[in-house]
């Protein structure tokens, strides 16, 4: 299946698109990048970045700097660090963005590829409402949407209501939301099952010195963080397990509901079902070593 990742690396973005470059059920065409754990400034360097380290021959178009409604956006540094890679700095400027947006890009590949084409989205969901207005057929045209994000029957991340991809735009998420599509929603409720370890890391590692490697040098400061703020052992792996759920659904348990956002209050950002809305699958329970293991097992690969 032809794959687009919508994201704003970031840690955990950067694992989901080293499992997408080694799994063999993708062709990844194109990431398109978004505000978020970074400024999409920073986003899209990581991410041509990251195409090139993955060995990946593919655009990188450049979306939203700021949720619907704002002119500023500040970066999750105490979670990914001061430039989305934790404690790894000075990453270098590799080659130029897409002539696209992020906006354009995936209206024009959801016209051409149609039901081939995966949308994974695992940042803010600005681009996505964005190509939802700029082409009311974006929806329907493509085979699924996957979103990172949300927590429907579990406490938030960034809030104790609010899950951060969520909360960083609920405005666009709310709209998102509001249209019919094929959505299948990877939110808390799955993705704090996967936990990956130190010794987890390190294993990658081991069988993969070069990326494995990288990814295990990125990811101490978010272990930490996760030790330190949520008294974890391992952080989650929350990007790359919504596009483990693009090619593995039957791993997940879902529920099929309407889905509402909290735009306003102290609420905000928090993810309701409401059965007044277009029905999606909300993904409520997964075996996480199914998903570590998986995980392992594909980016174990990457030379
Ligand atoms: O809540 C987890 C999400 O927020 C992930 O997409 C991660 O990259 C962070 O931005
Ligand atoms: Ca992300």
């Amino acid at each position: 299946m032809k794959l687009i990742i919508d994201t704003d690396p970031g840690i955990d973005d950067a694992m989901a698109i080293a499992y997408a470059a080694a799994a063999p059920e993708f062709d990844l065409i194109g990431l398109t990048t978004v505000f978020g754990n970074t400024h999409v400034g920073q986003s899209s360097r990581n991410a041509r970045f990251l195409a090139h380290k993955f060995g990946l021959n593919i655009p990188v178009a450049q979306g939203a700097a700021f949720a619907r409604g704002r002119n500023a956006h500040t970066p999750s540094r105490h979670v990914h660090g001061d430039e989305g890679f934790g404690d790894v700095t000075e990453v270098p400027e590799i080659g130029a963005n897409h002539d696209l947006s992020a906006a354009e890009f995936l209206v024009e590949m959801a016209r051409r590829h149609k039901q081939d084409l995966t949308v994974c989205a695992v940042g803010p969901l600005t681009n996505i409402a964005d190509a939802m207005r700029m082409d009311p057929d974006f929806a329907q045209n493509i085979g699924q949407l996957v979103i990172m994000g949300g927590a429907v029957f579990c406490p938030g991340n960034i809030t104790e209501h609010a899950e951060a991809n969520i909360y960083h735009d609920a405005q666009a998420a709310d709209e998102v939301f509001s249209v019919a599509a094929p959505t299948v929603l990877v939110g808390l409720d799955v993705t704090l099952k996967t936990l990956y370890r130190t010794a987890d890391f390190e294993e990658l590692a081991r069988h993969s010195p070069e990326i494995g490697g990288f990814l295990r040098d990125i990811s101490r400061f978010y272990l930490n963080f996760y030790k330190n703020v949520a008294g974890l052992e391992g952080c989650g792996l929350h990007d790359s397990t919504a596009v483990i759920a693009c090619s593995h659904r039957a791993m997940f348990d879902v529920h099929k509901t309407g889905l509402k956002v909290i735009t306003n209050g102290p609420e905000a950002g928090a993810t309701r079902p409401d059965p007044s809305r277009p029905p999606l699958l909300v993904c409520r329970d997964v075996v996480g070593e199914q998903v570590v293991d998986l995980f392992t097992q594909r980016v174990a690969t990457l030379r």
